[in-house]
């Protein structure tokens, strides 16, 4: 586990905002992201359903999506807001290591309860790349 700094309650703060705007009306489970770049900016993605269950597209990656098509190139922390505090799924760890490194932070937060910050290495280690 890391520590929580003051920047990654402004970056939890964002991804709270995200998850406000989720569609998930089948799993009814909102996820927040929000991405803070190399470069200090700021870029959030929220869940989005589809009724053709496969098509979803998680907020992580929604985010990622959000900061390439902004022009971010290599991320510094990410925050992820759930109900209860999950960690981002597989798909996503190796998503995010491909702006990320092993030194990434990962914010894992709940509108309830403290969040909890690990690194990318500890959640994908040996990620894939080449
Ligand atoms: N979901 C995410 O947004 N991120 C994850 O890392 C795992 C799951 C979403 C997908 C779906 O809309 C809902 O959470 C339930 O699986």
């Amino acid at each position: 586990m890391t520590e929580i700094g003051p920047g990654d309650e402004e970056l939890i703060r964002v991804a709270s905002l995200a998850r406000q705007r989720a569609h998930a009306p089948y799993s009814k489970y909102k996820v927040g992201a929000a991405i803070r770049t190399k470069r200090n900016r700021v870029h959030s993605g929220a869940n989005v359903e589809n009724a053709s269950y496969g098509l979803t597209v998680c907020a992580e990656r929604n985010a990622v999506a959000a900061a390439v098509a902004a022009g971010a190139k290599r991320i510094r922390a990410v925050a992820v807001v759930t109900r209860d505090g999950s960690s981002p799924c597989g798909a996503c760890r190796q998503v995010l290591a491909e702006l990320g490194g092993p030194t990434t932070e990962v914010l894992l937060a709940s509108p309830a309860g403290a969040p909890v910050g690990h690194t990318l290495g500890a959640l994908l280690p040996h990620a894939f790349t080449f």
